[in-house]
């Protein structure tokens, strides 16, 4: 046989066979085992967003607070048991994620197409996907081939993902300790063009932003009094307000325009305007050119997707994406 051959068929087993070699991610790891899992994936997130626009953000903000905890492996979604502390406890998470009845219906469909073959952690990359799409966003291809951790990481969850008091420096680097740069910190902020935040996440901007008793003078007046009669001093800790009060359910570039016009409702978000000159020329152009941010959030989001995944034998495809098995 030509030795050209042979290395033809070597390079077709190892494309073939991801569960036996590799330690990449494909688009098409599922594409002999479960044809039908981005079908089922996208059907069940589309009507759990028809049933409530919202749940788009929350189904793109889990998949951030999976990766940014021990590497996207669905460490996020485990419950309480004998042997996990669960990170829905910890306090980004807390009376804040959401979604997770959602992903447990996309489980038990893929469960019924497929028996332990597509993992929780693939599933919430697709459902992010989906989700952003749905709402107005960029689509993007989804590397997959995730399996699923077998713990959970309580101070992972606290010290890992951003505060939204969170200086800039100290966001940088939370995102830097994963990989990702400046770049992706303003482009994946962009997801703020969706969803709401409780009055406790931003409460500090209105009364004390620097514990000498003023308000956040980078926050427009007129809005910050807006937000004061719907977030008290005290009480009012789960009231809702849009994140980007323009187009609240609209996955656009608006969220910029409002940091520009000192309307971010964040801490986290102003300051990407007014703390150094690199993030403010980033919100400057993702503001004026839709499809640059659209670009760079679709090619942040793959990156996000891609940090530490468990892949070959290590991790295990959850049968319940909230236990191990
Ligand atoms: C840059 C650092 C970030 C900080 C400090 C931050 C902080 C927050 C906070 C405080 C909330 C409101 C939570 C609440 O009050 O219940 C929120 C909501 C949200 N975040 Fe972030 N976030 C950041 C980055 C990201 C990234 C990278 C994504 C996605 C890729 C994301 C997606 C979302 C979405 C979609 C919502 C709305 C969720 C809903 O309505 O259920 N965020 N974020
Ligand atoms: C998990 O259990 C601990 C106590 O062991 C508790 O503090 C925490 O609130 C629980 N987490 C959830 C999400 O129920
Ligand atoms: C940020 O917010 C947390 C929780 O509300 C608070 O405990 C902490 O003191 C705040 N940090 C700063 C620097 O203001
Ligand atoms: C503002 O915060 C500081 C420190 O966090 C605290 O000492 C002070 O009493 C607060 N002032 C008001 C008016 O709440």
């Amino acid at each position: 046989m030509a030795p050209s051959l042979s290395l033809v068929m070597v390079f077709s087993l190892v494309a073939f066979s991801p569960l036996c070699f590799g330690n990449y991610l494909s688009p098409n790891y599922y594409d002999h085992s479960c044809p039908k899992a981005l079908e089922i994936v996208q059907s069940v997130v589309a009507k759990a967003v028809a049933r409530e626009t919202r749940m788009a953000a929350s189904l793109l903000r889990l998949h951030f607070h999976d990766c940014f905890v021990k590497g996207c492996d669905a460490s996020l979604l485990l419950d309480n048991s004998s042997t996990i502390i669960s990170e829905k406890g910890s306090n980004p998470n807390r009376n804040s994620a959401r979604g997770f009845e959602v992903i447990d219906e996309i489980k038990s469909e893929l469960e019924k197409a497929c028996p332990q073959t597509v993992s929780c952690a693939d599933a919430l990359a697709l459902a992010a996907r989906d989700s952003t799409v749905l709402a107005g966003g960029p689509s993007w291809v989804v590397p997959l081939g995730r399996r699923d951790s077998k713990g959970a990481s309580l101070s992972g969850s606290n010290n890992g993902i951003p505060a939204p008091n969170n200086t800039l420096p100290t966001i940088i680097t939370k995102f830097k300790r994963v990989g990702l740069d400046i770049v992706d910190v303003v482009a994946l902020s962009g997801s703020h063009t969706i969803g709401f935040s409780r009055c406790t996440s931003f409460r500090q901007r209105l009364y004390n932003q620097s514990g000498n008793g003023q308000p956040d003078f980078t926050l427009d007046p007129t809005y910050a009094a807006r937000l004061r009669s719907g977030c008290p001093r005290s009480g009012g800790d789960q009231n809702l307000f849009p994140l980007d009060l323009l187009t609240p359910a609209k996955f656009d570039n608006n969220y910029y325009k409002n940091i520009i016009g000192a309307k971010g409702l964040l801490s986290s978000d102003q300051i990407l305007f007014t703390k150094s000159q690199n993030t403010m020329a980033l919100v400057k152009q993702y503001a004026e050119n839709m499809h640059l941010f659209f670009d760079q959030f679709a090619k942040s989001m793959v990156k996000m997707g891609n940090i530490s995944p468990l892949t070959g034998h290590k991790g295990e495809i959850r049968k319940n994406c909230r236990r191990i098995n």
